[in-house]
């Protein structure tokens, strides 16, 4: 069942090269639910596109493959419910929302990843979270093999933040994610001015859901490495909440500053321009580099090592410290 060293550049969207001592792919609950059982400590890979491998791995690796989109009905008329398995691409899934109509998940379109990891850190683009449209999930608990159900409160959506990244990291595996979404009377959200240049460009005054995924597809190609062609992780940083005094010192230097109010008391500031201003961005050392688009985003141009991405990573957050006294947080998982 389990395979020997095995390559894991396939399997992470960094195209980063690094061994499994073993591994298997799952594509059944019972298959899972087995394996747990057998072996105490387990690396489990879902769509592996927020991770950064800097070592070769020695527990066993467990490929979550489970597949399957069932449709519920819900008591609402305009609204379904959509249960999707963990091991479903995030992306496909989205496009088979919108085939079937099912509004609420067009602006997270193209996102990298599984169905399964999107709660871990509530994925989020052009002014929607995944912790909107979230209705539950079920997770296998590590300890004991046994299912747990979580509603939208057990799962303490943040920005990037669940429980699943906190208290409860590596505990749970999540199995399936179901989603609630409108049939019809979509709630489009298009508040976020990328979006709405995008629909006025192509001359489209009253958006369907399928116009606003491909005015999310046509802005994150634009901005955006495709993993498929230059290795990446998506944002490599999360954007920082600062409080107002030092975003006012900030401004006096940098008047053109973009920035986000969050509370009275703090501001957030988007990482991506804070390392472009420390000149990171389009620059490359070896194969690992900064993207050209967007400075929030590290790229393997081929055979970069995790350790390499990880070092340029280290130069990056020392650099915007001493420019701007800012720590940055990484938000992709080092392994
Ligand atoms: N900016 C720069 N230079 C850059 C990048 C950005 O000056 O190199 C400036 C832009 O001009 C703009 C501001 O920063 O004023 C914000 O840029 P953008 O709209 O591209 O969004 P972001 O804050 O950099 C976040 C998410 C992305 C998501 C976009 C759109 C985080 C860490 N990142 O980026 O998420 O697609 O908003 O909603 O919150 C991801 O998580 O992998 C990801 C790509």
């Amino acid at each position: 069942m389990f395979q020997k060293n095995i390559s894991l550049k396939p399997y992470n969207t960094f195209g980063i090269e690094a061994y499994a001592e073993s591994f298997v792919s799952v594509t059944s609950l019972t298959q899972l639910q087995n394996i747990i059982s057998k072996n105490k400590e387990v690396f489990i890979l879902s769509g592996g596109s927020n991770i950064l491998l800097t070592k070769n791995i020695s527990k066993p690796v467990v490929h979550l493959n489970l597949k399957g989109v069932e449709i519920l009905e819900s008591p609402n008329p305009n609204e379904v419910f959509v249960k999707a398995q963990a091991g479903e691409n995030w992306h496909e899934f989205v496009l088979w929302c919108i085939a079937n109509n099912f509004g609420g998940l067009e602006n997270l379109s193209l996102i990298p990843g599984n169905v399964g990891t999107s709660p871990m850190q509530n994925i989020g683009a052009y002014g929607v979270e995944i912790k909107d449209t979230f209705y539950e999930l079920e997770a296998l608990e590590i300890t004991t093999g046994k299912i747990k159900n979580f509603k939208k409160e057990d799962c303490n959506f943040g920005y990037r933040e669940s429980v699943f990244k906190n208290i409860f990291r590596g505990k749970y595996i999540i199995i399936n994610v179901t989603f609630q979404l409108t049939k019809n009377q979509h709630k489009l959200n298009t508040s976020y001015g990328a979006i709405q240049t995008e629909l006025k460009n192509n001359g489209i005054a009253n958006p369907t859901i399928k116009n606003v995924s491909n005015a999310v597809i046509a802005i994150r190609q634009s901005k955006l490495p495709n993993p498929k062609e230059i290795g990446n992780s998506g944002s490599f940083f999360k954007n920082p909440v600062i409080s107002t005094e030092h975003f006012k010192i900030l401004k006096k230097e940098y008047p053109e500053i973009p920035h986000y109010p969050i509370t009275k008391k703090t501001v957030k500031v988007p990482a991506g321009w804070l390392v472009e201003q420390c000149g990171f961005k389009g620059k490359r050392f070896g194969d690992a580099g900064v993207h050209k688009n967007q400075a929030l985003v590290l790229v393997n141009y081929g055979n970069a090592t995790g350790k390499e991405i990880f070092e340029l990573a280290q130069k990056i957050l020392q650099t915007v410290n001493n420019t701007f006294d800012i720590d940055l947080e990484i938000e992709v998982n080092m392994v």
